[in-house]
């Protein structure tokens, strides 16, 4: 297959060329011209996204998601490659849990995975600890002492390897008394994030999950990378005060906007990820509802909004969702050059639409956006492979493990 149209060349941008796709679902070659027969694309082709957060819920909570609703939404939005968090049931906590998991995952996921696995106090004293091959650690303040989650940091940033993602809230300072309302929510855990990261070890192993607060960013332990989700940039409490929206670390104000939108403009954020975490309206609904935002198949389409809109950068929305998280996991992926697997969206800025629920793909079956402009992939190719057209999904399962084994 020869692709051929503007495209988001690594180096030098947007410029007109062909892009040749080999039967191994790898790039062969990007080139000004080429012989041979030619697809013509729409707009434009960018790298597709990589999502290194989201909770497909399976195995454990198939009403809320599974591997093939949750990849059906990702693939519909852009998004050919994520990592799946732990907390599911079992949560992936050890060998058998993490192939349990795998094997599920390459059964009914459309796109490419990895498997973030739970640390805990000792883990890297186990014996599979270098060998799993997990695309991180990560490390959860729920229920668990401040002394035991700092003691635990330190100790798998101490021990390489593998990444160790945080939820970066102090366990000490996250008060879990049911909110009635969203205010309530925010006001529990003002201090949790600032307080947190001011405890953690400076150490490069180090990466902050769903960064959410001016003074988080300020406080980032050097060395530590971050990621930083939609919903904290484009929400906060004043713009969305339903209940729906609980989600942790909670949505803030707009002034917290404002700096995480100035850290990820220039790169202190350097990860855009979408925390996916889907739970059932009628669960949302509850007397002590769940936290959680479904996002996957909406932080494409968003954030390309945003770029149409003048307040982002094309490139750098590419490194965000592409590069940049493909750069920390120590992936060869998110850029359209040889070698690198033909990951790639279709994509036309002036085709903005609302967000449809009905459109969506996730079991959420809800979201914050609903109604507000996005603008949806074309096309999507996974490793070559047309697995969505004009927001339907065109492939059934295929998707493949990112890790294969530890650095
Ligand atoms: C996540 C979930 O539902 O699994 N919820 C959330 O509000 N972000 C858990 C998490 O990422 O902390
Ligand atoms: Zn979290
Ligand atoms: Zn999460």
């Amino acid at each position: 297959m020869i692709l051929e149209g503007r495209l988001w060349h690594p180096q030098n941008g947007l410029t007109e060329g062909c892009v040749a796709v080999g039967d191994d679902g790898a790039i062969e070659r990007v080139a000004k011209t080429m012989a041979g027969r030619k697809q013509r694309v729409c707009g434009m082709l960018l790298p597709a996204g990589f999502d290194m957060h989201v909770h497909f819920r399976d195995p454990g909570f198939p009403q809320k998601e599974t591997w093939a609703s949750g990849s059906a939404a990702a693939a519909c939005g852009g998004v050919t490659a994520v990592v799946d968090m732990p907390n599911t049931q079992p949560p992936t906590d050890s060998p058998t849990a993490f192939a349990t998991k795998a094997q599920r995952a390459a059964a009914a996921s459309v796109v490419d995975f990895g498997l973030g696995v739970s640390a805990r106090p000792g883990i890297s004293r186990e014996a599979w600890f270098g060998e799993l091959p997990a695309a991180f650690w990560k490390l959860y303040p729920y229920g668990k002492s401040w002394e035991d989650y700092r003691a635990t940091a330190t100790e798998v940033t101490a021990a390489g390897g593998r990444p160790l993602v945080i939820h970066g809230e102090h366990p000490s300072h996250i008060d879990m008394s049911p909110p009635t309302e969203l205010a309530e929510h925010t006001a529990h855990r003002r201090l949790a994030e600032a307080e947190c990261l001011a405890g953690m070890p400076a150490s490069p192993q180090l990466h902050v999950a769903h960064l959410s607060t001016a003074d988080g960013l300020a406080g980032l332990p050097a060395g530590a990378t971050a990621e930083v989700c939609p919903h904290h940039l484009l929400l906060n409490l004043d713009a969305c005060d339903s209940i729906d929206c609980k989600v942790d670390p909670p949505l803030r104000t707009p002034r917290d906007n404002a700096a995480l939108w100035a850290g990820f403009r220039d790169g202190r954020i350097a990860v855009l990820a979408s925390d996916h975490a889907p739970h059932l309206p009628e669960e949302k609904a509850s007397d002590n509802p769940p936290s959680g935002i479904p996002g996957v198949e909406t932080m494409v389409p968003l954030m390309l909004q945003q770029v149409s809109a003048g307040r982002l950068a094309l490139g750098r929305l590419v490194n965000a969702m592409a590069e940049a998280p493909a750069d920390r996991l120590g992936l060869p992926r998110g850029r359209i050059a040889a070698g690198q697997p033909a990951d790639l969206i279709e994509v036309d800025l002036k085709a903005a639409r609302p967000v449809a629920l009905e459109q969506l793909h996730s079991r959420a079956g809800w979201s914050p956006y609903e109604g507000w402009d996005a603008i949806f992939p074309q096309r999507v190719w996974r490793r070559g492979e047309l697995v969505a057209a004009d927001g339907e999904l065109q492939a059934s399962r295929g998707g493949r493990p990112l890790f294969t084994a530890q650095p």
